[in-house]
């Protein structure tokens, strides 16, 4: 088969060599955004006099024809056509013969894929924008329903406060409105148009930059055009803001283990997100939340592979270039179904409160609290923490809890000890006195609920 690049070439391409620089057994799925910008440059080729208008829309239509067969699963692609760019203007010109010749004046392959790449990163960052926030409306409800269930917060894994799970469940809220930002200024970036820089240098044809970077829905053209071609920034940008957000969904995923497990027993995921085992009948594995977990390896793994790439790499193309795309597309797909699971994951899972009161009861999360109440009776803090501890200590060796000790018990540790000390060491009132903006008190959660919810439409 001759090569739309053959004629500088004496020899056939060796096979294994055609085989492993073609790009097309990936970059297929570039097939809408290259024939999308296809059309925005013979378009702008026409309107700026460079071909005629007729031939024009003999390109456009034919390059519609090449979309429909290629939607239909027609389209035959070869190795020997390298990439998707060379596959569909060699499916263009046998659609409409030598004319198709002309698509290709004025740009580069360089400069093609280059915004094809942007085309698709704009396109797919969009869309996680919204699943990020279904993630962040599925906790929201999830919260609204849970400011007054009690559960211990953790610190070193080790019971530290109590908490309300709304307010639990609120932080990682917070994590995705941060991703959402990340990828909604990274919008910013993916939308400069690089198509019209050609190989590395510009055209010596009038194009127009502008006319297809408008067409095409990009607000900014690069402004040097070895930039244009050789820049990755963007695909990196999306890769860390994806890794973050990996990393936040596998904290997130890493608390679902360990509270469904047998020891916690605080939530229970619905039966359509976990699955059995082979051998013991009694088992239902956190498989979704266990991959998810694992799946962050790949997305970071994925950033550091580009990063690598990219590094040392002189101006402006290199065919190094070509392996951003793989790492990417599996980005895209891993974080898209990584969201995809979460948001009804959460909203279908059993939140165990008894399982959690319990928690709180049998624990001495309430302890800070004693010493706040000495700290009210104008106890220094450092003397407080000192008696509470030994407290605590009583407990342990006694096998009791803060709420098993009678008011002398108390009182032979401090005297300023009152009657008061025992509603104030309920769990209900530990919470409710942590009012503080950010804090996890009923009253401060609801406010902190009113304000996520202006942030997710
Ligand atoms: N398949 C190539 C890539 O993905 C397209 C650009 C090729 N350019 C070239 N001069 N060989 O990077």
């Amino acid at each position: 088969m001759s090569k739309l690049w053959g004629g500088r070439f004496t020899k056939a391409t060796n096979e294994l060599v055609e085989k492993e620089t073609a790009s097309i057994g990936f970059d297929y799925k570039l097939a809408e955004e290259d024939i999308q910008g296809s059309i925005a440059h013979v378009r702008m080729l026409a309107k700026s006099g460079i071909i005629d208008a007729e031939e024009a829309d003999t390109i456009e239509s034919g390059l519609h024809k090449v979309y429909d067969k290629f939607i239909q699963g027609k389209l035959a692609f070869s190795d020997a056509n390298e990439d998707i760019h060379m596959n569909i203007e060699h499916a263009l010109i046998e659609e409409i013969g030598p004319v198709g010749g002309k698509l290709h004046t004025g740009r580069s392959r360089n400069d093609q894929v280059a915004t094809d790449m942007h085309l698709y990163l704009k396109k797919h960052t969009e869309s996680l924008i919204v699943l990020m926030n279904d993630v962040q409306t599925a906790i929201y409800e999830l919260a609204k329903q849970h400011t007054d269930t009690i559960l211990p917060g953790y610190t070193h894994l080790q019971r530290a406060q109590p908490v309300s799970f709304a307010h639990h469940m609120l932080a990682y809220f917070w994590m995705f409105q941060r991703d959402k930002e990340r990828l909604q200024d990274s919008l910013k970036r993916i939308s400069w148009s690089p198509l019209g820089a050609g190989a590395l240098a510009g055209t010596t044809f009038p194009i127009d930059r502008e006319f297809t970077a408008e067409e095409l829905g990009f607000n900014f053209v690069y402004p040097n055009s070895m930039d244009a071609v050789s820049d990755r920034d963007f695909i990196l940008e999306f890769m860390s803001a994806a890794s973050i957000s990996m990393t936040h969904i596998s904290r997130l995923s890493e608390e679902m283990v360990i509270w469904m497990s047998q020891e916690f027993q605080f939530i229970e995921l619905d039966d359509s997100f976990c699955t059995g085992s082979s051998i013991m009948p009694q088992k239902k594995n956190p498989d979704v939340p266990e991959l998810l977990r694992a799946r962050t390896g790949r997305v970071n793994g994925n950033l550091v592979g580009l990063l690598t790439v990219l590094k040392g790499l002189p101006l402006a193309y290199n065919k190094d270039m070509q392996e951003d795309k793989e790492g990417m597309f599996d980005t895209v797909h891993t974080l898209t179904t990584s969201l995809q699971f979460l948001a009804p994951m959460i909203a279908s899972m059993k939140v165990n409160t008894a399982r959690m009161k319990e928690a709180v009861d049998t624990d001495f999360s309430n302890a800070t609290d004693i010493a706040d109440y000495l700290v009210e009776k104008d106890i220094p803090f450092r003397d407080a923490h000192e008696v509470i501890g030994k407290i605590v200590l009583h407990c342990i060796q006694h096998d009791q809890f803060l709420l098993d000790l009678t008011l002398a018990d108390y009182q032979d540790f401090h005297p300023a000890f009152e009657a008061d000390i025992f509603e104030k060491l309920k769990p209900a009132s530990v919470l409710a006195a942590r009012k503080s903006t950010g804090g996890t008190a009923p009253d401060a959660v609801i406010r902190q609920l009113n304000q996520a919810k202006t942030f997710i439409d």
